[in-house]
Protein backbone atom coordinates (compact mmCIF):
# COMPACT_ATOMS: atom_id res chain seq x y z
CA UNK A 1 0.00 0.00 0.00
CA UNK A 2 1.53 3.27 -0.79
CA UNK A 3 -1.37 5.80 0.65
CA UNK A 4 -1.62 5.92 4.31
CA UNK A 5 -4.68 6.98 3.93
CA UNK A 6 -7.38 6.02 0.90
CA UNK A 7 -10.67 7.10 1.25
CA UNK A 8 -13.66 7.07 -1.36
CA UNK A 9 -16.72 8.48 -1.00
CA UNK A 10 -17.11 7.69 2.42
CA UNK A 11 -20.37 8.06 4.14
CA UNK A 12 -21.06 8.56 7.61
CA UNK A 13 -23.85 9.89 10.21
CA UNK A 14 -25.10 10.28 13.86
CA UNK A 15 -28.79 10.15 12.97
CA UNK A 16 -30.02 9.27 9.34
CA UNK A 17 -31.40 12.79 7.86
CA UNK A 18 -27.81 14.36 8.55
CA UNK A 19 -24.47 13.11 7.18
CA UNK A 20 -21.76 14.55 8.33
CA UNK A 21 -19.61 12.59 6.02
CA UNK A 22 -20.88 12.72 2.67
CA UNK A 23 -18.87 10.67 -0.20
CA UNK A 24 -16.22 11.88 1.70
CA UNK A 25 -12.85 10.98 -0.62
CA UNK A 26 -8.88 11.66 0.03
CA UNK A 27 -5.66 10.08 -0.26
CA UNK A 28 -2.83 10.51 1.34
CA UNK A 29 0.33 9.64 0.82
CA UNK A 30 2.97 7.45 3.11
CA UNK A 31 5.60 9.47 4.87
CA UNK A 32 4.12 12.92 4.65
CA UNK A 33 3.09 15.45 7.77
CA UNK A 34 -0.22 16.33 6.54
CA UNK A 35 -3.12 18.70 8.21
CA UNK A 36 -6.90 19.21 8.20
CA UNK A 37 -8.16 22.08 8.40
CA UNK A 38 -12.49 22.99 9.02
CA UNK A 39 -15.07 24.99 10.22
CA UNK A 40 -16.26 23.71 14.14
CA UNK A 41 -18.53 20.91 13.67
CA UNK A 42 -17.40 20.11 10.14
CA UNK A 43 -16.97 16.36 11.30
CA UNK A 44 -12.64 16.42 11.44
CA UNK A 45 -13.11 14.55 14.87
CA UNK A 46 -15.61 12.26 13.42
CA UNK A 47 -13.56 11.64 11.00
CA UNK A 48 -10.32 10.68 12.91
CA UNK A 49 -12.59 8.14 15.18
CA UNK A 50 -13.38 6.28 11.40
CA UNK A 51 -9.83 6.61 10.42
CA UNK A 52 -8.98 4.60 14.00
CA UNK A 53 -12.33 2.28 13.40
CA UNK A 54 -13.80 4.15 16.85
CA UNK A 55 -16.57 4.38 14.42
CA UNK A 56 -18.07 1.87 11.25
CA UNK A 57 -18.81 4.47 8.08
CA UNK A 58 -22.25 3.51 6.52
CA UNK A 59 -20.89 3.24 3.20
CA UNK A 60 -17.76 3.94 0.86
CA UNK A 61 -14.05 2.59 0.74
CA UNK A 62 -11.80 3.25 3.92
CA UNK A 63 -7.70 2.09 3.82
CA UNK A 64 -5.53 3.33 6.36
CA UNK A 65 -1.89 2.02 7.42
CA UNK A 66 -2.00 -0.32 10.29
CA UNK A 67 -1.07 0.42 13.36
CA UNK A 68 -2.79 3.67 13.75
CA UNK A 69 -2.06 6.01 16.91
CA UNK A 70 -4.43 8.73 17.87
CA UNK A 71 -3.26 11.84 20.23
CA UNK A 72 -6.35 13.45 21.68
CA UNK A 73 -6.75 17.24 22.23
CA UNK A 74 -6.44 16.76 25.76
CA UNK A 75 -4.08 14.43 27.40
CA UNK A 76 -5.40 13.59 30.46
CA UNK A 77 -8.19 11.84 28.97
CA UNK A 78 -5.03 9.48 27.28
CA UNK A 79 -2.62 8.93 30.18
CA UNK A 80 -2.97 6.41 32.47
CA UNK A 81 -0.36 5.84 34.30
CA UNK A 82 1.35 7.44 37.02
CA UNK A 83 4.66 7.71 35.72
CA UNK A 84 6.17 8.61 32.24
CA UNK A 85 8.06 5.08 31.88
CA UNK A 86 5.14 2.84 32.68
CA UNK A 87 2.43 5.01 30.53
CA UNK A 88 4.40 4.00 27.09
CA UNK A 89 5.19 0.72 28.95
CA UNK A 90 1.07 0.27 29.31
CA UNK A 91 0.51 0.59 25.80
CA UNK A 92 2.39 -2.39 24.55
CA UNK A 93 0.62 -4.87 27.17
CA UNK A 94 -1.44 -5.98 24.03
CA UNK A 95 1.41 -6.90 22.49
CA UNK A 96 2.83 -10.12 24.84
CA UNK A 97 6.36 -8.98 24.50
CA UNK A 98 8.97 -10.08 26.79
CA UNK A 99 10.11 -7.52 29.22
CA UNK A 100 13.75 -6.50 27.98
CA UNK A 101 11.65 -6.09 24.49
CA UNK A 102 9.54 -3.70 26.14
CA UNK A 103 12.14 -1.92 27.64
CA UNK A 104 13.79 -1.38 24.38
CA UNK A 105 10.32 0.14 22.86
CA UNK A 106 9.71 2.21 25.88
CA UNK A 107 13.79 3.41 25.61
CA UNK A 108 13.16 4.24 21.85
CA UNK A 109 10.21 5.48 21.95
CA UNK A 110 11.27 8.06 24.76
CA UNK A 111 14.26 9.28 22.69
CA UNK A 112 12.16 9.85 19.81
CA UNK A 113 10.44 13.13 21.49
CA UNK A 114 13.20 13.62 24.14
CA UNK A 115 12.03 12.39 26.83
CA UNK A 116 13.85 9.96 27.96
CA UNK A 117 15.57 11.46 30.91
CA UNK A 118 11.83 11.72 32.51
CA UNK A 119 11.03 8.16 32.76
CA UNK A 120 10.58 7.89 36.06
CA UNK A 121 8.69 11.47 36.01
CA UNK A 122 4.82 11.44 37.19
CA UNK A 123 2.82 12.25 34.75
CA UNK A 124 1.07 15.15 37.44
CA UNK A 125 4.47 16.80 37.02
CA UNK A 126 4.43 17.30 32.83
CA UNK A 127 3.71 19.93 31.62
CA UNK A 128 0.94 20.23 28.81
CA UNK A 129 3.43 19.70 26.35
CA UNK A 130 5.53 17.12 27.46
CA UNK A 131 2.06 15.18 28.21
CA UNK A 132 1.15 15.36 24.58
CA UNK A 133 4.78 14.16 23.12
CA UNK A 134 4.02 11.28 25.91
CA UNK A 135 1.35 10.02 24.31
CA UNK A 136 3.36 10.38 20.79
CA UNK A 137 6.23 8.18 22.19
CA UNK A 138 3.38 5.73 23.16
CA UNK A 139 2.50 5.75 19.58
CA UNK A 140 5.70 4.83 18.62
CA UNK A 141 6.27 2.37 21.06
CA UNK A 142 3.78 0.44 19.40
CA UNK A 143 5.51 1.12 16.05
CA UNK A 144 2.29 2.85 14.64
CA UNK A 145 2.53 3.54 10.95
CA UNK A 146 0.18 6.64 11.01
CA UNK A 147 -0.36 8.93 13.61
CA UNK A 148 -3.65 10.91 14.03
CA UNK A 149 -3.64 14.14 16.31
CA UNK A 150 -6.87 15.97 16.88
CA UNK A 151 -6.09 19.66 17.73
CA UNK A 152 -3.03 18.75 20.10
CA UNK A 153 -2.39 22.04 20.45
CA UNK A 154 -5.23 23.43 21.73
CA UNK A 155 -4.48 23.36 25.12
CA UNK A 156 -0.34 24.82 24.88
CA UNK A 157 0.87 28.21 24.95
CA UNK A 158 2.35 29.48 21.91
CA UNK A 159 5.96 28.36 22.56
CA UNK A 160 5.21 24.74 23.49
CA UNK A 161 2.69 24.86 19.98
CA UNK A 162 5.40 25.55 17.58
CA UNK A 163 7.90 23.05 19.44
CA UNK A 164 5.47 20.32 19.07
CA UNK A 165 4.24 21.30 15.59
CA UNK A 166 8.30 20.97 14.97
CA UNK A 167 8.83 17.59 16.99
CA UNK A 168 5.98 15.96 15.00
CA UNK A 169 7.66 16.90 11.95
CA UNK A 170 11.03 15.44 12.92
CA UNK A 171 9.33 12.30 13.50
CA UNK A 172 7.20 11.89 10.78
CA UNK A 173 10.45 12.56 8.36
CA UNK A 174 13.22 10.74 10.72
CA UNK A 175 11.04 7.29 11.11
CA UNK A 176 9.49 7.40 7.84
CA UNK A 177 5.67 7.59 9.67
CA UNK A 178 2.60 9.60 8.22
CA UNK A 179 0.95 11.93 10.37
CA UNK A 180 -2.57 13.65 9.79
CA UNK A 181 -2.60 16.43 12.44
CA UNK A 182 -6.03 18.47 13.01
CA UNK A 183 -5.92 22.17 13.81
CA UNK A 184 -7.55 25.80 13.10
CA UNK A 185 -4.42 27.85 13.51
CA UNK A 186 -2.89 28.77 10.03
CA UNK A 187 0.32 29.31 11.47
CA UNK A 188 0.80 25.45 11.58
CA UNK A 189 0.33 25.09 8.08
CA UNK A 190 4.10 26.40 7.53
CA UNK A 191 5.27 22.61 8.83
CA UNK A 192 3.53 20.38 6.85
CA UNK A 193 3.73 18.47 3.85
CA UNK A 194 0.16 18.61 2.53
CA UNK A 195 -3.55 20.30 3.98
CA UNK A 196 -7.15 19.04 3.33
CA UNK A 197 -9.87 21.28 4.06
CA UNK A 198 -13.26 19.28 4.69
CA UNK A 199 -16.52 21.43 3.58
CA UNK A 200 -20.20 20.07 3.80
CA UNK A 201 -19.00 16.57 4.65
CA UNK A 202 -16.28 16.55 2.14
CA UNK A 203 -12.71 17.31 1.01
CA UNK A 204 -13.16 20.63 -1.20
CA UNK A 205 -9.34 21.21 -1.28
CA UNK A 206 -6.32 18.79 -1.08
CA UNK A 207 -2.98 19.58 -1.46
CA UNK A 208 0.34 22.24 -1.04
CA UNK A 209 -0.44 24.11 2.32
CA UNK A 210 0.15 27.27 1.10
CA UNK A 211 -2.30 27.18 -1.55
CA UNK A 212 -4.75 25.55 1.02
CA UNK A 213 -3.93 28.55 3.28
CA UNK A 214 -4.34 31.58 0.28
CA UNK A 215 -7.87 29.36 -0.32
CA UNK A 216 -8.99 29.61 2.79
CA UNK A 217 -8.48 33.17 3.48
CA UNK A 218 -9.94 34.53 0.21
CA UNK A 219 -12.80 31.89 1.29
CA UNK A 220 -13.24 34.20 4.77
CA UNK A 221 -12.51 37.48 3.15
CA UNK A 222 -15.50 36.90 1.23
CA UNK A 223 -17.68 36.16 4.31
N1 LIG B 1 -21.25 11.54 19.78
C1 LIG B 1 -22.00 12.29 18.94
N2 LIG B 1 -23.32 12.09 18.83
C2 LIG B 1 -24.09 12.81 17.99
N3 LIG B 1 -23.61 13.80 17.18
C3 LIG B 1 -22.29 14.05 17.24
C4 LIG B 1 -21.41 13.31 18.12
N4 LIG B 1 -20.15 13.77 17.95
C5 LIG B 1 -20.23 14.77 17.04
N5 LIG B 1 -21.49 14.92 16.60
C6 LIG B 1 -21.95 15.88 15.56
O1 LIG B 1 -21.26 15.58 14.36
C7 LIG B 1 -20.89 16.78 13.69
C8 LIG B 1 -19.38 16.81 13.47
O2 LIG B 1 -18.74 16.91 14.73
P1 LIG B 1 -17.16 16.78 14.91
O3 LIG B 1 -16.68 15.63 14.13
O4 LIG B 1 -16.89 16.80 16.38
O5 LIG B 1 -16.66 18.14 14.23
P2 LIG B 1 -15.27 18.93 14.36
O6 LIG B 1 -14.28 18.01 15.01
O7 LIG B 1 -14.90 19.30 12.96
O8 LIG B 1 -15.54 20.15 15.18
C9 LIG B 1 -21.41 17.94 14.52
O9 LIG B 1 -22.66 18.33 14.00
C10 LIG B 1 -21.57 17.31 15.90
O10 LIG B 1 -22.58 17.96 16.62
MG1 LIG C 1 -13.09 18.19 16.73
Amino acid sequence: MTNAITLEDLCFGWSADKPVLDRCSLTMPKGEFWMLLGTNGSGKSTLLKLLVSLLVPQSGLLEVANPVGFVFQNPDHQLVMPTVGADVAFGLVEEKLSLPEVRKRVEEALTAVNLWHLRNRPIYALSGGQKQRIAIAGAIARHCELLLLDEPTALLDPDSQIELVRQVQSIVKRRGLSALWVTHRLEELEYCDGAVLLEHGRVTEQGDPKQVREKLLQKWAAV
